[in-house]
């Protein structure tokens, strides 16, 4: 396996000497700068990683050219930051929940029912001086975060219909390699079964495992439609993607081609944004009316109640999340009293 995702790697970047420096290849004057993502071409991430190609060559098109390889084409996330840790590729988008054995601050994401809103998410996420410190936890890894990208509301989905927790029980369901999501997974109830993500759709065809939870572009980007009919509405988690990149490469940088970069990666924020209620209502149209996929409403409180004292648990056990934690319950209480006064 190890041999072939080389061959892959190698393939993908075209290079003869692949295995050698490591950083980017220049291509006649130009350096290269190569982006690995683990979704589809028609992903709102691909959208906004577009749109980052096009303003950094734009403004620095003399000097670098930005190659995006989707589809985990690059390896599945945990190979993808790797290979940005050792600078063979430059930047990777990834789930925080991927992130969490190198920052154990961002567990934080895979608490359940973490966010009272998506306003309070966003709003959490959108600060970006506070996220900041956050986004430096990582750089003893060789890696810092760029910017974030939404990557929605997840809930359970599975072969057999989810309308209660109890529907879970004994149903062996895929999570993100993060151990914060397998203990989530087993405090409702069913058995977690850690995998990449390109590994779900076959998973779940052969009957490995009964199920996964994702945003709804998962039914239709990565299929999982297809071989899963019933998505209950539970929203346990609101986990975002991330544009990581590796250190070096940013260090390495004049003052106003990191500009370039840091900016790139805002307005990569911005078209990502723009494109995903959208989507996501689209997806659920596509998986309704050409799946079969049937989507409930369940009551979520039931839900919460299985998980919410993992809070306390995870609290005690990981100090790195704590201050994060009273952050967002400011953030979540502010926001609840804006919606207040909206709706009064
Ligand atoms: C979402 C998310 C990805 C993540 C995937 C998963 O698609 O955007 O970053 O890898 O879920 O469940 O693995």
């Amino acid at each position: 396996r190890w041999l072939s995702a080389a061959l892959c790697i190698c393939m993908a970047l075209g290079l003869a000497g692949c295995a050698s420096s490591g950083a980017g290849t220049v291509s006649g004057r130009k350096r290269i700068v190569r982006i690995s993502h683990a979704q589809s071409e028609t992903h709102p991430e691909h959208l906004g990683l577009l749109a980052f190609k096009e303003y950094v060559e734009d403004n620095l098109g003399d000097r670098y050219e930005v190659q995006i390889f989707p589809n985990e084409i690059l390896g599945a996330a945990q190979r993808a930051i790797e290979l940005t840790q050792t600078g063979a590729i430059d930047f990777v988008v990834a789930g925080t929940a991927n992130l969490e054995t190198f920052a154990s601050v961002y567990e934080i994401f895979s608490m359940p029912y973490l966010f009272d809103s998506v306003e309070a998410y966003h709003e959490t996420m959108m600060d970006t001086d506070y996220m900041e410190q956050i986004y430096e936890s990582t750089d003893e890894a060789g890696f810092r975060v760029m910017t974030w990208y939404n990557a929605g509301t997840r809930s359970f989905y599975a072969k057999t219909p989810i309308e209660t927790p109890d529907d879970l029980k004994g149903k062996k369901i895929r999570v993100q390699q993060s151990p914060a999501s397998v203990a989530m997974t087993q405090a409702f109830g069913a058995a977690a079964s850690p995998m990449s993500f390109g590994e779900v759709y076959t998973a779940i065809q052969q009957g490995v495992i009964d199920g996964a939870e994702n945003n709804e572009l998962a039914l239709t980007n990565n299929k999982h439609g297809e071989v899963a009919k019933y998505y209950a509405y539970n929203n346990h988690q609101m986990v975002p993607d991330m544009l990581i990149a590796n250190l070096k490469f940013l260090e390495g940088l004049s003052d106003e081609e990191r500009k370039i970069f840091t900016d790139a990666a805002r307005i990569s924020t911005e078209v990502e944004m723009e494109n995903w209620d959208e989507q996501v209502a689209e997806a659920k149209r596509i998986a309704e009316e050409d799946m079969g996929v049937q989507f409930s409403e369940v009551d979520v409180e039931a839900f919460k109640e299985k998980v919410l004292p993992l809070h306390e648990q995870m609290l005690e056990e990981n100090p790195k999340i704590r201050d994060f934690y009273s952050h967002i319950q400011e953030v979540n209480k502010e926001s609840g009293q804006e919606k207040g006064e909206d709706e009064s």
